[in-house]
């Protein structure tokens, strides 16, 4: 068989391109959203618990305003001044960090 050089060239230089290329990026900050039914109404849960709750003193935050972390802390100031329990606190939790702000 004769080697056709032209052609030889033509896929040295598509493998030479393609191996080059960037790589697509896959990784995403957006976690995988819930799909755990008893997850999924323990946040319906706190969506209520904190939409009666916590806006007796100032009007409600959008969870979107405050990342986990510092959700983590307010909860833990403002848990008690609303009195809830322990429960009613991690189902807020709940409803709050699934909802809150994606670092970066
Ligand atoms: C008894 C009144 C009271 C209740 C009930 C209350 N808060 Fe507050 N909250 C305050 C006061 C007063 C401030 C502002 C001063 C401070 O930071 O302590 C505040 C501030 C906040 C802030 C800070 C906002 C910022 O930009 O700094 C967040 C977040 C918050 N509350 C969330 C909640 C959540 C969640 C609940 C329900 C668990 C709740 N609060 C219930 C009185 C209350």
């Amino acid at each position: 068989m004769k080697i056709n050089l032209k052609y030889s060239f033509a896929i040295i230089l598509v493998v030479v391109i393609v191996a080059c290329s960037p790589k697509v990026k896959t990784t995403t900050t957006a976690p995988a959203p819930v799909t755990d039914p008893i997850i999924l109404a323990r946040i319906t849960e706190g969506k209520s618990i904190y939409e009666s709750n916590c806006n007796k003193c100032h009007a409600l935050f959008n969870p979107g305003k405050f990342t986990e972390t510092e959700w983590t802390k307010y909860l833990n100031v403002m848990a008690p001044k609303a009195k809830v329990s322990n429960e009613q606190k991690d189902a807020i939790y709940a409803y709050l960090s699934n909802n809150a702000k994606h670092k970066n």
